[in-house]
């Protein structure tokens, strides 16, 4: 059936003024907390080469085989909507040569990610992400520390979750775990789905992550990663581990936990909340060093993670949830053409002198303005009627104590500072 022209895309939405407010909210709570721990904001381009995500995620990963949003331009180049934000980053870390600069470099994100998903609860095919990177550095404590500021920026905004961690291993352990489950799932071809078939060939960690319930069991006697780790591999984990409990962070291990993005190497990891339904990854990340190679950049440590905020706000408790209260501290009201034409000059002085000033064009009488200003909840009405335009004195009423005054522009701007220094 043909979407109607007034109502969004599959799969995307409109965010409402009150909705707003919640992701403001939420995005400014993680800036503030975000820049304590040095981290810098950094902005790319909302569309990349097709190239840079089927290199940096793997060709084999659902997302750049199925869910990618990927056109070509008028130059005929092939250009993808991003359906995440590490492979930019770190081509903007080589670009810039951001690694000339002292220590490590720090950076988060914030904005919209595309995905051609199937809809469900708490999955669309334009949502927004905080992410964060840092690149640089393989220390294990990093990896602890970042987690730490993710899980302390969920419980300042009340919102219950699980930290599950795996190290899926790197370019010297993985491959042999890799040739060990080909072996074993080549013995359970006829209990395995079609998907699991094709990637027990291409690319048989994907197995792990299947939902299909018939191949649970299979999945569930499978060989586990943390079992065939590198003498590297296994001392990062446990480093890494032991960080994690010198924070007090308590975790849990999930050999399957192997993420549906190539680049990662070592650890693994995703936050989860029960509340979320069958979505109910709310962040994940893990670390990446070889992505700046596989993109033909220098080589470059890297770990990171992003956050789900369309999973995010819907956590998010109703006493955290601020509405959009935006209440004029002047509403000006008017009666006549001529006392309209002076509110209208006075409300852009008002204005640039700091105050929220309210003028309804098609006021109506008095009586209704009036109203309207109660309903705002203005903080003071201005009254210009033919009388004060004369005058050249306006009436000035204080809606909280009915205290009024007659002012003339002059005498109501230092009025209305003196207010302010008072606050
Ligand atoms: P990801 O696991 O693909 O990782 O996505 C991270 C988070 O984005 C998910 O946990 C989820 O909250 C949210 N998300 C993903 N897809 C959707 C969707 N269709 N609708 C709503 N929310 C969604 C990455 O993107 C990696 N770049 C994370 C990373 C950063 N790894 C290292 N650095």
């Amino acid at each position: 059936m043909e979407e109607s022209l007034l109502s969004t895309p599959s799969g995307t939405r409109d965010l409402l003024p009150d909705e707003v407010a919640r992701w403001q909210f939420v995005e400014k709570e993680a800036r503030q907390l975000f820049a304590r721990y040095s981290f810098r904001e950094i902005r790319t381009p909302i569309f990349e080469s097709t190239e840079l995500f089927a290199r940096g995620i793997g060709v084999d990963t659902d997302i750049v085989g199925k869910e990618m949003y990927t056109f070509l331009d008028q130059s005929g180049k092939s250009l993808t909507l991003r359906p995440e934000n590490t492979a930019p980053v770190v081509r903007a870390y080589a670009q810039h040569a951001m690694y000339r600069g002292a220590g490590v470099t720090k950076l988060f994100y914030i904005g919209p990610m595309f995905r051609h998903e199937k809809k469900q609860k708490g999955r669309w095919r334009q949502f927004s992400q905080i992410g964060v990177e840092v690149l640089g550095s393989d220390h294990p404590a990093i990896e602890a520390e970042v987690i730490e500021m993710i899980l302390y920026f969920l419980e300042t905004l009340k919102i219950r979750c699980q930290l599950l961690v795996n190290s899926v291993g790197c370019n010297q352990c993985r491959p042999h775990y890799v040739d060990l489950l080909r072996h074993e799932l080549s013995k359970q071809i006829p209990r395995l789905c079609e998907d699991c078939r094709r990637r027990m060939e291409a690319n048989p960690l994907r197995v792990l992550d299947c939902k299909v319930e018939s191949c649970q069991p299979v999945i569930d006697q499978l060989p586990t990663i943390t079992d065939h780790l590198c003498e590297e591999c296994r001392s990062h984990f446990d480093r890494f581990k032991g960080y994690l409990e010198a924070l007090g962070i308590p975790y849990r291990i999930v050999p399957r936990l192997v993420r549906g993005l190539d680049y990662y190497v070592r650890t693994a990891f995703e936050i989860v909340s029960d509340e979320l339904g069958s979505q109910n990854a709310l962040v994940g990340g893990g670390r990446y060093d070889g992505l700046s190679e596989i993109l033909g950049g220098p080589p470059a440590k890297g770990f990171g993670f992003a956050m789900g905020v369309d999973r995010l706000v819907m956590l998010l408790p109703e006493e955290l949830s601020p509405r959009w209260t935006w209440k004029p501290d002047i509403f000006l009201a008017y009666l006549g053409e001529a006392a309209f034409d002076r509110a209208f000059a006075i409300a852009r002085t008002l204005r640039h002198d700091g105050w929220s000033s309210h003028l309804e064009f098609d006021g109506g009488s008095l009586k209704s303005q009036l109203r309207l200003a109660n309903r705002l909840q203005a903080r003071h009405v201005l009254i210009i009627g033919e009388e004060e335009l004369a005058k050249g004195k306006y009436q000035l009423k204080r809606l909280d104590d009915s205290r009024q005054w007659d002012f003339n522009l002059d005498e109501l701007r230092d009025y209305l500072k003196s207010q302010a220094a008072q606050q």
